[in-house]
């Protein structure tokens, strides 16, 4: 008892220290960050031209801006096949996860990733890049240096990000959507679609890993940061920017597995077992992976662990009565969500984040009955990176779709 106590103290102690060290580290590294406007176009190498277009794929940038002023790319994928360009197939829109771009649906072959893959199939790809991340372009008036630009969690992300890149591939493609979202992405999606204006332009949804309730995440080192409050200590210092690509985070939490906390496979500790995941392409991986967000997004999201709420972010009861004129925020009511929505999901047995039991409670919520692919041996990150994932998920996503388009609802 004595000396785990003794080790936590160190572990805090270590943390504090990291991330001052963080801070002054942030301070002194100036370059590509100032990006005002979209005219104000940054040197650095677009998504379409780093990563898609050398697979051979016709990639095109878009640039949105949102209601609150952030400004976002999107990219459009089409087909190598120069027949299925013709007639563009149905619009998709792919949302990343938390700590990743767009990048995400890229990283492994043309033949097992499934940005390549739908493009292959003839869909007209759109892929999100939400506020924060290395593809998006900043804000119109505030710099990626001020607090307020990062005082946004994932309901911002819903509510102004996913439903901009929604409204816009619908302005654009005049016809309603397919989504696909992972993790951080299905929330934001579900959230969204409590949302009648945005229901509408939706065609149907395919969640992988999907999250909403997350009282019951396993992961030991998720687990741990919440319970020594971190995010609170991080948002008491001060720190409104998550970068997790410095060395000093990743020495963070390799403090943080110290002692009884098995971390020897740190990304094992925090998204559980990946069956499929090729250790080979780590460097890789870690070329595009992670992307900054919001030290308020990961506190919303510790509140809800905390709490086992699936609700709106928590300001503590005045200024929430303030805000939400109520002292407790407002639940997001999954039962709006309309029953003429197609609902896929996929999850995984092994994924330490999207846990099953609160699975089981968002579709008890749920009014429709989603169509489920359950993957026992599937971890979190197996559901973007798996060398199988053509044959074990993306497949029957894209038999799903193409059912819906065949029955011609729309
Ligand atoms: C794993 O990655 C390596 C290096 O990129 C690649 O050569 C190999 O084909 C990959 N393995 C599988 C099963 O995809």
């Amino acid at each position: 008892m004595q000396s785990s106590l003794s080790l936590l103290v160190v572990a805090t102690a270590t943390t504090f220290a990291l991330f001052i060290q963080e801070i002054t580290a942030d301070q002194t590294y100036v370059p590509n960050l100032r990006r005002r406007s979209p005219d104000d176009d940054d040197d650095a190498p677009s998504l379409c031209a780093l990563l898609i277009e050398p697979s051979g794929y016709p990639c095109t940038e878009h640039n949105i801006q949102t209601n609150d002023g952030y400004l976002l790319a999107l990219q459009r994928v089409s087909s190598r096949n120069s027949n299925l360009r013709v007639q563009p197939g149905p619009p998709v829109l792919l949302q990343h996860g938390l700590f990743m771009g767009g990048d995400a649906w890229f990283l492994n072959s043309p033949e097992q990733s499934l940005g390549f893959i739908l493009a292959d199939h003839g869909f007209d790809v759109w892929v999100g890049n939400v506020r924060g991340t290395r593809w998006s372009h900043g804000h119109i008036s505030l710099s990626v240096k001020d607090k307020d630009f990062w005082d946004f969690s994932w309901q911002e992300l819903a509510f102004y990000d996913l439903a901009k890149m929604i409204q816009y591939i619908n302005l654009i493609t005049s016809s309603k959507t397919f989504i696909v979202g992972h993790s951080q992405g299905t929330i934001m999606s579900l959230a969204a679609l409590t949302q009648p204006d945005i229901v509408e332009m939706v065609e149907a949804v395919a969640l992988l890993s999907p999250i909403s309730y997350l009282e019951h995440i396993t992961a030991p080192l998720v687990q741990r940061m919440v319970g020594m409050h971190l995010d609170q200590m991080v948002s008491a210092m001060g720190i409104h920017k998550l970068n997790f690509r410095s060395n000093l985070l990743i020495d963070l939490l390799d403090s943080l597995c110290d002692g009884h906390l098995d971390c020897n496979d740190l990304l094992t500790s925090i998204t559980g077992v990946n069956c499929c995941f090729n250790n080979s392409r780590v460097d890789f991986y870690l070329e595009y992976e992670p992307h900054p967000s919001s030290a308020k997004n990961m506190r919303h999201l510790f509140q809800m662990i905390r709490k086992g709420t699936f609700s709106q972010y928590d300001y503590g009861r005045f200024k929430n009565l303030r805000l939400y004129g109520q002292t407790k925020p407002p639940a997001f009511e999954l039962s709006s969500i309309p029953k003429s929505l197609p609902l896929w999901m996929s999850y995984g047995g092994s994924d330490a984040l999207a846990d099953t039991i609160d699975l089981q409670h968002t579709l008890k919520e749920l009014q429709s009955t989603p169509e489920l692919l359950y993957l026992e041996n599937y971890g979190h990150l197996d559901f973007i990176v798996s060398a199988k994932a053509k044959e074990d998920i993306y497949d029957h996503m894209i038999g799903f779709f193409r059912l819906l388009g065949k029955s011609g609802s729309s």
